[in-house]
C-alpha cells in the first residue's frame, strides 16, 4: 500500500489512530438520490450495470468526487455471489430483488453449490481494478458482501420479508439444509471477499443486514459460528467493518462475531454502544437517515450529537445509520459531510 493511502483519515480511524477531522462516508453514497447515478441507470438494468466495470466504475467514482467523502465504496451489490452459488436472481423495478429458484426443503440444498471459481464474479474485481486505478491517492476503496444470514434469507425468501418466518422455519427445522447453506456461504464469501481485497480494496464492510430479526440466542446459536467463520478468515491486517441493523440486543454478540470496526444503525447511542463493544475496537456511524431530510440546523444538531457519542475518541468513522434514501436531497448530504469535517476537526 502507499504510505498516502496508509495514512489516509478513514484507515487512521480504522486502527483507532488520531485523525485531523473525522472521516465520513454514506452508506449506499452512490444511489438512486444521485442526479450521476440517475443519468447513467437510466441507460441501463440494474444487473447490467454491476456487470460493467467501466459503468459500475463511474458510478463509485462520481459518488466519492461529488460528495467529498473520505472513502469510495465499490458499486455491487449484495446478491450477485448468488448466482455462481446455483441461484437464478433478478431485479424488477419497483420490487427489488428476487431469486427465482429458492431452497425451501432439505433437497434443495443439492443444487447449491460453493463459489469456487471466484471468477465468476470477475466483473466485480475488475470494476474494484478500474476504481483503484482512478481514486485519488488518499481515498482509500471498500469492498463489501452480505453476512451468510443476510444472504440466506434472500436465498429462502426468494425475496425480502417482513417477519423471515421461512427463513426460521427453515433455521430451527431443517438443520441440514440450514447448516449446509450457511457453510456455502461463509466459505463463498471468504473466497470472494479476499479477492476484491486482492483486486485493490483497502477494508471492506459486511453487511448484515436483516439479523436484527433474531432474538440474541437464536443470532448466538444460529447465526454467529458462520459469521466468525467468516470473519476469522479474511485477510489479517484489513479493516473490517461489521455492520448489523435493527436490534441493539445483539451488539456484544456483533462484536463477539468479529470485525474491527463495529458499524451501528440509529437506534442505538454512539457512546453507550461503544462502551459496550469495547474501546479496543473502532466504530461507525449511526445518523439517522431521515435527518437527511431536516432542515439544516437540525442536521446540524443531529450530527453534532453523534460527534459528541464519540467525544473525540480516535476510531470513530462517521456514517449514517443505514443507507441513504432515493428521497434525499444531494446537497443535504455534501453540507453533512463538510459539516462532520468541520465539526470533527475541533474535537481531536
Ligand atoms: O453503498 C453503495 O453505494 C454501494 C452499492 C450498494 C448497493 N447495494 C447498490 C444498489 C450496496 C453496498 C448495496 C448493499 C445491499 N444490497 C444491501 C445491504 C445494504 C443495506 O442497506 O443494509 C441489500 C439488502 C441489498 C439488496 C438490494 N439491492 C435491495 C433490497 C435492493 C432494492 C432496494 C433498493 O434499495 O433499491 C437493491 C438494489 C440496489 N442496490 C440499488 C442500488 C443503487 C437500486 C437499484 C436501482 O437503481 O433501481
Amino acid at each position: 500500500m502507499t504510505p498516502e493511502l496508509h495514512q489516509c483519515r478513514f484507515l487512521r480511524a480504522a486502527r483507532r489512530e488520531p485523525t485531523d477531522t473525522t472521516p465520513v462516508w454514506i452508506m449506499r453514497q452512490a444511489g438512486r438520490y444521485l442526479p450521476e447515478y440517475r443519468a447513467v441507470r437510466s441507460k441501463v438494468a440494474f444487473l447490467d450495470l454491476c456487470k460493467r466495470p467501466e459503468l459500475a466504475a463511474e458510478v463509485t467514482l462520481s459518488a466519492q468526487h461529488a460528495l467529498g467523502v473520505d472513502a469510495a465504496i465499490l458499486f455491487a451489490d449484495l446478491l450477485p455471489i448468488l448466482e455462481p452459488m446455483g441461484f437464478q436472481l433478478e431485479y424488477t423495478p419497483g420490487d427489488g430483488p428476487a431469486i427465482l429458484n429458492p431452497v425451501r426443503v432439505r433437497d434443495d440444498l443439492a443444487r447449491v453449490h460453493e463459489l469456487r471459481n471466484a471468477d465468476e464474479l470477475g466483473f466485480v474485481f475488475e470494476t474494484v481494478r478500474l476504481v483503484r486505478k482512478q481514486l485519488p491517492a488518499d481515498v482509500p476503496l471498500l469492498g463489501f458482501a452480505g453476512a451468510p444470514f443476510t444472504l440466506a434469507s434472500y436465498a429462502i425468501e426468494g425475496g425480502g420479508s417482513r417477519d423471515f418466518a421461512r427463513t426460521k422455519r427453515i433455521m430451527y427445522g431443517c438443520p441440514e439444509l440450514w447448516a449446509g447453506l450457511m457453510q456455502r456461504l461463509a466459505d463463498s464469501l471468504v473466497r470472494y471477499v479476499a479477492r476484491q481485497i486482492e483486486s485493490g480494496c483497502q477494508a471492506v464492510q459486511i453487511f448484515d443486514s436483516w439479523a436484527g430479526c433474531l432474538a440474541p440466542a437464536d443470532y448466538r446459536d444460529y447465526v454467529l459460528p458462520y459469521t466468525k467463520s467468516v470473519f476469522d478468515r479474511l485477510p489479517p491486517g484489513v479493516p473490517a467493518i461489521h455492520f448489523l441493523t435493527g436490534n441493539p440486543a445483539l451488539l456484544r454478540l456483533q462484536r463477539q462475531a468479529g470485525g474491527s470496526i463495529i458499524g451501528l444503525d440509529w437506534r442505538v447511542d454512539l457512546g453507550e454502544a461503544w462502551r459496550s463493544v469495547g474501546y479496543d475496537v473502532a466504530i461507525q456511524g449511526n445518523l439517522d437517515p431521515v435527518a437527511l431530510q431536516a432542515d439544516l440546523p437540525t442536521l446540524r444538531a443531529q450530527a453534532k450529537a453523534v460527534l459528541d457519542g464519540a467525544a473525540g475518541r480516535p476510531g470513530h468513522i462517521f456514517n449514517l445509520g443505514h443507507g441513504v434514501l432515493p428521497e434525499t436531497d444531494p446537497d443535504n448530504v455534501k453540507a453533512l459531510v463538510s459539516l462532520v469535517h468541520e465539526q470533527g476537526a475541533s474535537r481531536q
